[in-house]
């Protein structure tokens, strides 16, 4: 098939690559970009482990074109690091034990991203509807909410140091 020229807007800076009119934003940012944290996990749409944010919003790259999002601005997990060091929600994880296998968490890293955007101060039942979107297969979850509780605390301890 013939390729078109796109531009791409991925974590703050701008691509421009040749591919397939049909070809799926997951598959752009992994094959084209080299940006192998969102993952393929199933192939009915139902993990989550391919989330993005779009213009803010949590998409499933595995259901969008490529082509389709020139214009707007993707963030992957490679983004979401604050100048060079981990953000909060990254280092919670590491500490709580938030991953074990770890395929699904740049998929949770960027629902949890946008929930927290949302509701800085979620309860208990708002993260776990919040994340209804994506699946993990080893943790059991609890130790994922620890670990957002734990991201929740150390932000607004940093708020109120900054205040
Ligand atoms: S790969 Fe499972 S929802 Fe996209
Ligand atoms: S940590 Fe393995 S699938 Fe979630």
């Amino acid at each position: 098939m013939k390729k078109e020229l796109i531009e791409l807007r991925v974590n703050g800076r701008s691509h421009e690559i040749a591919i397939e009119p049909s070809k799926l934003l997951l598959d752009a940012l992994r094959q084209d970009l080299d940006l192998t944290g969102s993952k393929r996990g199933c192939d009915d749409s139902s993990c989550g482990a391919c989330t993005v944010q779009v213009d803010g919003t949590p998409m499933l790259s595995c259901t969008m074109l490529a082509a389709s999002c020139e214009g707007q601005e993707i963030t992957t997990v490679e983004g979401v690091s604050e100048h060079g060091s981990l953000a909060a929600i990254q280092k919670a994880y590491g500490d709580w034990g938030g991953s074990q296998c770890g395929y699904c968490t740049p998929g949770f890293m960027m629902t949890v991203r946008h929930l927290l955007s949302q509701n800085p101060n979620p309860t208990e039942a708002e993260i776990r509807g919040g994340l209804s979107s994506n699946l993990c297969r080893c943790t059991g979850y609890s130790q994922m909410y620890q670990a957002i509780k734990a991201a929740i605390d150390a932000e607004q301890k940093g708020m109120a140091a900054s205040r």
